[in-house]
């Protein structure tokens, strides 16, 4: 009959052990009575980098890398992306099911009564360089944030966090708009609450001398299916950074920069600004061949493909393709298109591709839609950070209310010197 356990034999003392499975999984700390001498330490697992090591349970979103699955509280992303809009969706991945009616008026007009922000932040805004990069600046903001709601430290009181979490989910689209307009040297506009959540959005990114902006009706649906797209990834570098902060108890907004940190690098969300910066250096169609010949030399890496967690298509990437049709229909199509797709072609029937299950993740063809929409690419991380937030708060809360969860703190093998005496600086 089998057994839920693992039966462990340490070939060093004969000595065996029995270790119970669950979830196919076995708790790192049930190693640790492995031991050759009674006063050793105790055997621990060795996982640079996370690669095979479960570091919570959740009920968020459920991913299968090899089958190309993403869902968010049990629904597929493809129904909610055709289905939903980007605020039901938050509410989804917040509270573990989709709300009523009645539900989601009160949780839209909560956020949408949020949206201002202080004065004092906007004059901070201001005093950054007129070529600052917008994800610095709004990383720096949303730290600075945590300086104006000081009351956010209170992590054990729900609805204090509850706030916050509404705060934020306001708030930093206006922080990334008015990065957005700073970066342009233009007047920063303030929120128009009869505008949807993206509908706003693209307002105080666009608005000029009209009295009342309206927004694109296909680009305001496009940006929010890819809002939708963005909103959760269980527990990728930010998240895990958001959680690993979060696990000392620090106040929602100074957590959430570390999160947005993470994310800003190339090889995480940046990489849709890098995609962009790659396909306009390849410059033309003929010049693939030649960049690919340069990807499996190792001189250089294909952005926008492979992942930690996929080995095969990113969902994501299949629904952003066919964003991508919508909004070339208004905006015309990106020249950078024909290359992606070349890329994308040569690499699928590449063995060195095919042998690695490097296929193209969300960012591949993200980044060619925001440059249609003409933002510009600097902007593309905080396009990524600003649906990203929902996900980051959620898992957040998750984290704060599992009791299994203390302060994170990994351990490490020490491989450097032995106890050695001090020499003076003369005696060196
Ligand atoms: N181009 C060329 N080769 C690649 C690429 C790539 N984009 N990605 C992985 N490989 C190769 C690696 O060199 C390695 O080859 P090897 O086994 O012969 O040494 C193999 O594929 C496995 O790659 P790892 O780096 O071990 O995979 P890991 O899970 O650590 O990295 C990552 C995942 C960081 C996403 C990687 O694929 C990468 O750098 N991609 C480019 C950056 C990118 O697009 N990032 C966005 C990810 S999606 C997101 O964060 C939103």
């Amino acid at each position: 009959m089998s057994k839920d356990t693992l039966t462990i034999t340490d070939n060093r003392t004969g000595r065996t052990y029995e270790i119970p499975v669950e979830h196919d999984t076995i708790q790192a700390m049930h190693l640790r009575q492995i031991k050759v001498n009674e006063d050793d330490f105790g055997m621990m697992s060795y996982d640079p980098a996370f690669k095979n090591t479960a570091s919570t349970k959740s009920t968020i979103t459920y991913i299968d890398g090899d089958k190309g699955i993403l869902r968010y509280r049990g629904y597929p992303i493809e129904q909610l992306a055709e289905k939903s809009n980007y605020l039901e969706v938050a509410y989804l991945i917040l509270y573990g099911e989709l709300p009523t009616k009645e539900q989601y008026d009160e949780w839209e007009h909560v956020i949408v009564h949020h949206t201002f922000v202080h004065e004092n932040i906007t004059q901070l805004m201001k005093a950054f360089r007129h070529d600052a990069h917008p994800m610095g600046m709004f990383i720096a903001t949303l730290a600075a944030m945590s300086t104006y709601y000081p009351e956010g430290r209170n992590i054990s009181d729900p609805w204090i966090r509850t706030k916050q979490i509404h705060r934020l989910i306001a708030k930093l689209p206006t922080v990334a708009a008015f990065s957005y307009r700073h970066s342009r040297g233009l007047p920063y506009v303030y929120p128009d609450n009869d505008l949807s959540y993206t509908g706003n959005f693209l307002s105080m990114l666009d608005k000029m001398t009209e009295v009342k902006y309206k927004p694109d009706p296909v680009l305001e649906r496009a940006l929010d299916v890819l809002f939708i797209l963005h909103a959760d990834h269980e527990q990728n570098c930010g998240t895990a950074t958001m959680r690993v902060i979060g696990s000392s108890h620090t106040d929602p907004y100074t957590a959430m920069a570390g999160a947005a940190a993470a994310l800003y690098g190339p090889l995480h969300g940046g990489a849709n600004e890098a995609v962009l910066r790659m396909l306009m250096e390849i410059g033309d169609v003929k010049n693939v061949p030649e960049f690919i010949k340069g990807v499996k030399n190792r001189e250089r890496l294909l952005m926008g493909f492979g992942h930690r967690v996929y080995k095969n298509y990113d969902p994501r990437a299949r629904i952003i393709k066919q964003v991508a049709d919508e909004v070339f229909e208004v905006t015309g199509k990106n020249p950078l298109l024909a290359i992606a797709l070349e890329l994308e072609r040569i690499a699928l029937e590449d063995d060195f591709f095919v042998q690695r299950n490097l296929y193209p993740n969300v960012d591949f063809y993200s980044g060619i839609i925001y440059q249609a929409m003409r933002f510009p690419i600097a902007m593309f991380p905080v396009l990524f950070a600003i649906p990203r937030t929902i996900g980051w708060l959620a898992q957040w809360v998750e984290m704060l209310e599992d009791s299994e969860q203390k302060i994170a703190r990994p351990r490490q093998i020490y491989l450097g010197e032995g106890e050695r005496d001090f020499v003076p600086m003369a005696d060196r």
